[in-house]
């Protein structure tokens, strides 16, 4: 007999222009594992935070936590009945030791007047020992990998008496082995009675944890369905009211003259002896896990990174690329991995982000930027990647995360670059709106736009690519044509490479 830890009834939630939750009912059993799912900008982060405390619900909802009817709910009373949201960005302080991550909101909490480390390692150590995890306490969090980061926030959410963990969006910066890792960590708190909630965009991995499934559409919710009863195909036709198809890319392959090529590239610790011909009109992938080289090798060829050794081709002739201004001069754009921290301004507007890189390209005859011909293009721009958005006035800050990617895509190919990096173009972004993203990248392609995606999510590359590249280690460990390849034989090789 199961039995409920929280049911929400009625939540609405309007903000100026948008009606983000629209009378959505929610219920979670204790040591449940619910996934939350929906398109960007469905409201599933808006739910979390009404959960959470953070934002009330607009009138007439109601509230019901462990049986009882809760009136005037605020953070306080979510942390009081063992609510803990771990946010995607972790909230955790890069200065501070593992330990102290762990144990000071739990000391603080306590009122204790002098801080002593013993208490503050055996706090650690407890919550630690809950999970089985094996931090090393007296490391600064900066020093530790993402993973183990993640594992900090849980291990500081079990320092209190937690009956529910809610996690919003936690894999997508993970490799597959961390997830593994970590869906292990999420199993053993609903062996011990523990509620789990998350959101996700990877269905897969929806699929792979979860006993029951909300659906967001627009505000409203769709149902909640045991994961038994969706596949792929359904889950995706609820969330979007679309099926899904998946065509793979066309190109040629061709020869002579690239318009960009790399010979030779290396950078100890980084990448080694990397050799890759990019053509006009050519999608090349990269691929390979998360510490591959992939991020650095493609900040080399943006001038992040520089090279150490190697020789860079621009058209057949020798280039110099020290620095981002001269790839940006010689037309080469890069859009970044995490790209909310390095590609926006959160608090500026949705269109000033857009125009940023533009700003030239939009001065008239006198030299004076033309009102006209920047909202024309931030009006371009909105549209054609469908950002949702009430205005171009509202600050960044306010769109939903995946609205937010698609500011910084947008702003990349406003510039009209000849070469296009993008570095997990579609990470945090939902199904549609990836179908969408894909479409574009094709369509610059087909204007002779050369392009290389990063991605490890192999059937991006699969469907997008002519041509795809395994990363391992900092060397490019295969090369495959995708039309004469299945994409079972290139999740193999990397498999085998491992
Ligand atoms: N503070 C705010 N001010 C105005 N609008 C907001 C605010 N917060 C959220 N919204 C709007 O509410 C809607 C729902 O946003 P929410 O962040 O809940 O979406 P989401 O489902 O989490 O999307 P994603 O998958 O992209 O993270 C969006 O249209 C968003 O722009
Ligand atoms: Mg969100």
């Amino acid at each position: 007999m199961t039995e409920q830890f929280l049911s929400l009834n009625n939540i609405n939630k309007r903000y100026a222009g948008v009606q983000a939750l629209q009378s959505v009912d929610f219920d979670i059993d204790k040591g449940e594992i619910h996934c939350l799912v929906g398109e960007n900008g469905s409201g599933k982060s808006t739910l979390i935070k009404i959960i959470s405390g953070v934002v009330q619900p607009d009138e007439g909802a109601i509230i019901t936590i462990d049986g009882e009817q809760l009136q005037d709910y605020q953070a306080i009373d979510a942390i009081h009945k063992g609510i803990e949201v771990i946010y995607q960005d972790l909230s955790l302080f890069p200065n501070l030791t593992v330990a102290e991550n762990i144990a000071l909101g739990e000391i603080i909490a306590a009122g204790h007047k002098f801080i002593q480390w013993k208490e503050i390692e055996q706090i650690a150590t407890h919550a630690m020992g809950k999970i089985k995890a094996n931090l090393p306490l007296d490391e600064l969090v900066e020093n530790i990998s993402l993973a183990d980061q993640q594992l900090v926030a849980i291990c500081r959410a079990l320092t209190h008496e937690v009956r529910l963990v809610i996690m919003d969006e936690p894999t997508t910066a993970l490799t597959r082995k961390e997830v593994d890792a970590l869906f292990s960590v999420v199993q053993d708190l609903q062996s011990k009675g523990i509620s789990v909630m998350f959101v996700s965009h990877k269905l897969d991995e929806v699929f792979e944890i979860a006993e029951s499934i909300t659906i967001l559409r627009d505000g409203a919710k769709v149902g909640t369905f045991p994961c038994k009863e969706l596949d792929n195909e359904k889950m995706v036709m609820l969330m979007t009211g679309k099926k899904l198809e998946y065509a793979r890319f066309k190109g040629e392959l061709q020869s002579g003259t690239a318009l960009f090529e790399v010979r030779g590239l290396s950078k100890s610790g980084n990448f080694k002896d990397v050799n890759l011909k990019l053509y006009p009109g050519e999608i090349l992938g990269i691929t390979g896990l998360l510490g591959s080289g992939r991020t650095e090798f493609a900040q080399a060829i943006f001038g992040l990174n520089p090279a150490a050794s190697g020789e860079i081709l621009l058209e057949g002739k020798p280039t110099e690329l020290n620095n981002v201004q001269d790839a940006i001069g010689l037309g080469i754009a890069y859009v970044p991995e995490n790209r909310l921290v390095q590609g926006l301004v959160m608090q500026q507007s949705v269109g000033k982000n857009l125009v940023i890189t533009i700003l030239k390209n939009l001065l008239n005859s006198a030299g004076l930027i033309s009102q006209d011909k920047m909202k024309g293009s931030i009006d371009e721009c909105i549209k054609s990647l469908t950002i949702k958005v009430p205005s171009a006035d509202s600050p960044v800050q306010t769109l939903s995360g995946g609205n937010q990617q698609r500011v910084v895509l947008a702003k990349w190919i406003a510039t009209q670059p000849k070469i296009l990096i993008l570095d997990g173009p579609t990470v945090g972004v939902d199904v549609a709106a990836k179908g969408a993203i894909h479409d574009i990248v094709r369509g610059l392609a087909a204007q002779g736009v050369g392009i290389i995606i990063i991605s490890d999510e192999l059937s991006e590359v699969y469907h997008n690519c002519t041509r795809v590249f395994v990363m391992h280690k900092g060397r490019f460990v295969g090369e495959f044509q995708t039309e004469k390849t299945s994409e079972d034989e290139i999740k193999d090789f990397i498999a085998q490479s491992r």
